[in-house]
């Protein structure tokens, strides 16, 4: 199938929005040329600029100009921002939220009623095109779904949820990225106490942690199906995994997943 290229607006151009700039480009989703990236101060992103990408701080030139608009903007200005530049927003336009916290129904309420809106929530890992980005939609056809999900597989993979989970999608996905650098961090300094030096530590820790997360996704199997592999009875592993356990390892995780989530949603 032909891949459709359309141009791109991101209105926000910051840690998120540049990030996902970068991601299209390196992926060849998007040519430079076709894509618009905006911000007031657009010092910070000559890096784009330099790669033959549109960056303006012109938000209306850059939603007139493009067939998708990516909103990358804070929380607290959307409504103010995006209020004003409703008029530059044409019917056939895909909009798709990136913003915490602002759900379809109040996306639509700022951008009209007539678009198909997307609200997607990626990580950090966007930067390097090793995201998840889950994702939900209201009035879009099964074309743009495919679009939208072909975008975000470009910077790593899509998930499709239900928008009631998006809370969740929040701390599991987003949220998650901080819970696994932990681990690793915790790892690293155990590694130091038992004989190698921090970076040898850091390396091997996050390597392992890479290995672990490869033989799930691409060998689609389960954790503990794995772990039986590694656990010789009477072996260092299950000593030191049991020990864990009974400190509290799954449990803390457990916990500290639904003290965030009971975070957001209280
Ligand atoms: N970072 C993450 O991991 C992550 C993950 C999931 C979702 N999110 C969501 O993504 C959104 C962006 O987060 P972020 O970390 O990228 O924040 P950020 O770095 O502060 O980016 C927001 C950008 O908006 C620009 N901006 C403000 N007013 C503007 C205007 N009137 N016109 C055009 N640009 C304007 C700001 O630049 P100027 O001040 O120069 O205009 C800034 O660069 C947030 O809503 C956040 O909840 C972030």
């Amino acid at each position: 199938m032909e891949k459709i290229s359309k141009s791109i607006a991101i209105i926000g151009g910051g840690n998120l929005g540049a990030a996902i700039a970068e991601g299209l480009i390196k992926s060849k989703f998007i040519t430079p040329g076709q894509l618009y990236v905006t911000r007031r101060n657009t010092d910070p992103l000559k890096h784009l600029k330099d790669l033959g990408v549109n960056v303006t701080s012109n938000n209306a030139e850059a939603i007139q100009k493009s067939e998708v608009v990516i909103v990358a903007l804070k929380p607290y200005n959307v409504k103010e921002v995006m209020g004003a530049l409703k008029k530059e927003v044409s019917p056939k336009q895909i909009l798709i939220s990136v913003i915490t916290g602002v759900d379809l129904e109040e996306l639509k309420s700022i951008f009209g009623e007539r678009n198909p809106v997307f609200r997607a929530m990626p990580n950090t890992a966007i930067a390097i095109q090793q995201s998840v980005t889950c994702l939900c939609h209201r009035g879009a056809s099964d074309s743009q779904v495919s679009y939208v999900t072909d975008l975000f597989d470009n910077l790593g993979i899509t998930v499709p949820i239900d928008e009631k989970l998006m809370d969740a999608a929040t701390v599991l996905g987003a949220c998650g990225i901080a819970y696994a650098l932990r681990f690793i961090r915790a790892a690293t300094q155990g590694g130091i106490e038992i004989g190698f030096d921090a970076r040898t530590a850091s390396l091997i820790a996050a390597q392992t942690v890479n290995g672990a997360a490869e033989l799930l996704l691409k060998g689609n199997r389960h954790p503990e199906e794995e772990i039986d592999k590694v656990t010789t009875p009477k072996g260092c592993t299950i000593a030191g995994l049991n020990e864990m356990e009974h400190r509290g390892f799954s449990s803390s995780l457990i916990k500290g997943i639904s003290a965030s989530y009971n975070k957001i949603v209280h």
